[in-house]
């Protein structure tokens, strides 16, 4: 594993991306699998500045998000403050200003009526298309990788999870106050990518930022390799896995 620490969270986001374009240059056609919270969004601005700067190249690159709100779906006729999926997060805050072609965009479908069925035809659209090549993550609060909570199973595959209460506490913070969305009204359910389908991409990316990440990126890196710790799966990972941290999320790393 490639642990590497920047000074901040600009920094962080710069090497991430250079990671990503990298991939992108060596396999035009390559599949990532991208994320969703505040972490990424750095490294998102950065691939846009890539593209409009270096003219990176999106047109063959196929995506495969993490996970979405189960009784979510984009609505473009809310406003984006207000508009709680996430699949409304990577049209705004990346794939709008990218020149990815929209059939090559795959996210988990919050409105599906058959969820079972939807996550089997999302890992068969994966296999599809070769496997992920690169998976960014983040890390929640709680270890969670994608939605999966802690307990998940390393082997777990694409499928419905109940977010625990840590995540709805994280998410009400980080989005529904200020959008005044009332907890109750939060989606306390989700569709996620399994352990085992992340574990299945040929490398993983992992990034995280900020003091309060830092006990947990300890747990998940150094300490014993558990369920309860859904990152820590990272550490028996058997392909080319590199974390990207600012100095405040590696503070409690030894
Ligand atoms: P965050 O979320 O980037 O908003 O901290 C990370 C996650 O829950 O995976």
């Amino acid at each position: 594993m490639d642990i590497i620490i920047k000074e901040n969270y600009d920094e962080m986001s710069k090497c991430a991306a250079d990671i990503i374009a990298n991939c992108i240059k060596s396999k035009p056609s390559c599949v990532l699998g991208l994320a969703t919270g505040s972490t990424p969004l750095g490294t998102y601005r950065e691939l846009i500045k890539i593209h409009r700067e270096e003219g990176l190249d999106f047109s063959q690159v196929r995506t495969f998000n993490l996970d979405e709100y189960l009784g979510i779906g984009m609505d473009l006729s809310k406003p984006y403050e207000e508009d709680q999926s996430y699949a409304r997060f990577m049209y705004e805050e990346f794939f709008k200003y990218i020149n990815i072609k929209k059939e090559n965009i795959y996210i988990p479908d919050g409105l599906t009526k058959e969820p079972e069925k939807f996550c089997q035809w999302y890992e068969d659209m994966i296999k599809k298309a070769g496997g992920i090549d690169l998976q960014l993550l983040g890390i929640g609060g709680d270890g969670h990788i994608g939605f999966n909570e802690p307990g998940s199973s390393f082997s777990s595959r694409t499928r419905v999870i109940p977010l625990t209460e840590q995540t709805l506490n994280d998410n009400y913070e980080s989005f529904y106050r200020k959008a005044k969305i009332k907890k109750e009204d939060m989606p306390h359910f989700a569709i996620t990518m399994g352990i085992g389908t992340i574990l299945e991409a040929k490398q993983l990316l992992m990034i995280a930022s900020g003091k309060k990440k830092a006990k947990v990126i300890a747990r998940a890196l150094q300490g014993p390799v558990t369920t309860e710790v859904p990152a820590s799966a990272l550490q028996i990972f058997n392909g080319k896995v590199t974390v990207v941290l600012d100095r405040e999320a590696a503070s409690e790393l030894s």
